[in-house]
């Protein structure tokens, strides 16, 4: 089957900037691009006014100086709060972004995004409704610097009946045998797997249906090398300073 490129980079950051900075931060991108690191990937979530942030947890304590559910903190609490502090005091005063602000910073440093819909429990629908809207508007005049991914096959479907045109990746842990009937379901561009559940079979088999390859979260630059040899089109990475994309 007929494979174009895949079209964002090789090599993506997780959460922004990896382990070089606070996780889904502003200053995240800054580590990704500075390391020569061209696409990112970010988890977003709703907050408490349903405005789209980039946060991991569904809760604020690791990785802000917030307490409780991110989905009952409004924008004004929010907003205000310490994400970087917790990491290291160099990052002090780092926000936590929203998916607006985000946008901003991704255009203007050139980098890609896959944006990870990350719903807060029972939250699938209106998680992907918001987001995918925003997504829609603020990626308006590059599309193809954006990929859309969840474990929610839900929001998956929302994106793919809001937003045809903006490709989507189903996350999984380990490939579930009936990969390529939801794929097709989805109309998914992507299979995003952890790693440590591939073998060389199994990607042939999701390239060989004309699916993209993604998989997280790749550390080693040996173990990339490999997944490269494999055939996987993208490796999602905690350390963007020292995992290469393949020379092709
Ligand atoms: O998108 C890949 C990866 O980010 C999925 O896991 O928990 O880091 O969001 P998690
Ligand atoms: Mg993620």
């Amino acid at each position: 089957m007929h494979r174009p490129e895949f079209p964002l980079p090789a090599v993506l950051a997780h959460r922004c900037g990896g382990t070089l900075a606070p996780e889904n931060t502003l200053a995240g991108f800054v580590a990704a691009v500075t390391n020569g690191c061209r696409g990112v990937e970010f988890d977003v979530m709703l907050n408490g006014s349903a405005s789209p942030v980039l946060i991991h947890d569904e809760s604020l304590e690791r990785t802000t100086n917030g307490y409780g559910p991110v989905a009952h903190t409004t924008d004004d609490v929010l907003f205000a709060l310490d994400a970087g502090a917790w990491f290291d005091p160099r990052f002090a005063g780092e926000p936590v972004p929203s998916l607006d602000l985000a946008a901003a910073r991704c255009q203007a440093l050139g980098l890609a995004a896959n944006i990870e819909i990350k719903p807060s429990r029972g939250t699938d629908a209106e998680t992907a409704e918001r987001v995918v809207r925003r997504v829609r508007t603020l990626w308006a005049a590059t599309p193809d610097k954006v990929l859309l991914s969840s474990f929610s096959e839900r929001a998956l479907e929302i994106a793919a009946t809001l937003a045809p045109g903006l490709r989507r990746g189903l996350l999984v842990e380990a490939v579930p045998a009936d990969w390529l009937v939801r794929c097709r379901r989805l109309r998914a561009a992507s299979l995003h797997a952890d790693h440590r559940h591939l073998d060389p079979a199994c990607v042939a088999a999701v390239r060989e249906a004309g699916l993209w390859v993604a998989t997280y979260t790749v550390n080693d630059p040996g173990r990339a090398a490999t997944l490269f040899e494999w055939g996987v089109d993208c490796v999602i990475t905690d350390r963007p300073d020292i995992v290469r994309p393949p020379r092709r």
